[in-house]
């Protein structure tokens, strides 16, 4: 019995790595096909996990488009499965990967497991291309893991059997409980090693697609205003590596000196920084789930989230891309109080990767 893991960008690898190491601590059988949609942020994760791929597609090619990218993800799978016999396949969240993964697994009748399943905005266009990516996700996976109640009735809602959804949390909670345990020690340095030891900072990031351009040009004209009248206030901002995103920020916070402009952090080094922050901007999926852990509030820098679990933690607020907007919710939460805080993360307990390997080699064992 074979389980075959197919991810390619950073934070699906993040997601999947304790899943990975519960197989291994199990002893699964397992076949590694990283995608390599992302290139150096991917391998970050993959060395800090130690995850060792049986097959490296090596597809990233410098601002690829998402057709480009979904033709040579076809191309690359369909050669692998042809050679490769597999058992259940894993794909997790909603990127390309994700996506292609999931229908070439269905090609060849292979049955599907979809981590992270059940997250809806229900507006096709935000985010693009995820929220269609795990909707058609979700129509071809045979089980399906929920990280939260609600993202399982949003299954239910679209007509998936009950018995098929499992709800376990999200396996990013766990993959923040592994830095804690394992790199606990290189937190604090961290802060020392980028000269934030004594700062107040906020934690930036901003990569989303519907975001380019002007949206984010907006956001950053708020973030400038701010800092110019703050320089007691630090901006702390791991730039994901796209050139489309990469020339904005630096076009316009580069000459800040209370702007910190950096290359894509670590995870433990992210974590670090998060956990010695004020506050968070940012559109990142992951980045929400992980804030309540620290008990970090967050400004989300975008018109709609499929997380709105965090909404109700009272830790965060969905403030989109108006300059206007954006800089006074940066004045208010410079001083946010923590009152009526949930400080329990409404995303997981750091146990679903070990629910999710049970249900799996459940199904497994059932299907022959
Ligand atoms: C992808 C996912 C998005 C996820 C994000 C996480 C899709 C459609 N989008 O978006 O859901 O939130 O990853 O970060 O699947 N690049 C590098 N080095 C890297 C990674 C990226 O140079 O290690 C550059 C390349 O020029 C690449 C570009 O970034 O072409 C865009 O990468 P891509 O994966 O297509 O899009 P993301 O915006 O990263
Ligand atoms: N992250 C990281 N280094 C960075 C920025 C982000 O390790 O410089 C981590 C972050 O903690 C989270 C994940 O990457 O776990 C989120 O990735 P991203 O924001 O790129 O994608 P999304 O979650 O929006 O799909």
């Amino acid at each position: 019995m074979r389980i075959g893991l197919i991810f390619g960008t950073r934070p699906e690898a993040i997601k999947i790595a304790p899943i990975y190491l519960k197989l291994k601590e199990m002893n699964q059988d397992t076949l590694v096909i990283i995608t390599a949609q992302h290139r150096e942020i991917l391998d970050q994760v993959l060395q800090l996990f130690q995850i060792k791929p049986n097959y490296d597609l090596n597809v990233m090619s410098d601002s690829q488009t998402l057709p480009i990218l979904s033709q040579k993800l076809i191309y690359e799978l369909d050669n692998l499965l042809q050679k490769e016999p597999l058992d259940y396949i894993l794909v997790q969240g909603d990127t390309t990967t994700a996506f292609i993964g999931a229908l070439i697994s269905f090609y060849y009748k292979i049955p599907v497991a979809h981590i992270e399943a059940g997250l809806r905005t229900n507006d096709r266009y935000n985010p693009f291309p995820e929220e269609i990516n795990r909707r058609l996700i979700s129509v071809i996976a045979s089980l399906h893991f929920a990280p939260t109640q609600r993202a399982k009735e949003n299954l239910m809602k679209e007509g998936i059997n009950e018995t098929l959804i499992k709800v376990t949390g999200n396996t990013v909670v766990d993959a923040l409980h592994w830095i804690i345990d394992n790199k606990k020690d290189n937190m604090h340095q961290t802060r020392v090693k980028y000269d934030l030891d004594n700062k107040r900072y906020i934690l930036m990031t901003m990569h989303r697609r519907e975001n380019w351009g002007e949206p984010m040009i907006n956001v950053l004209k708020a973030v400038r205003r701010y800092l110019s009248e703050n320089p007691d206030m630090y901006l702390v901002f791991p730039i994901h590596p796209n050139p489309i995103v990469k020339n904005i920020v630096y076009d316009n916070l580069q000459d800040l000196e209370n702007a910190i402009l950096l290359e894509p952090l670590e995870y433990f080094e992210l974590i670090s920084l998060m956990d010695g922050c004020i506050y968070i901007m940012t559109d990142s999926g992951g980045i929400q789930e992980e804030a309540p852990s620290f008990g970090k509030p967050v400004l989300i820098l975008r018109d709609k989230t499929e997380r709105p679990e965090i909404l109700e933690t009272n830790l965060a607020k969905l403030v989109g891309t108006n300059t206007q907007t954006v800089y006074e919710y940066m004045k208010k939460f410079e001083n946010y109080k923590l009152e009526n805080v949930n400080f329990q993360n409404p995303f997981g307990d750091g146990k679903a990767s070990q629910r999710i390997t049970e249900y799996l080699i459940e199904a497994l064992y059932s299907t022959k």
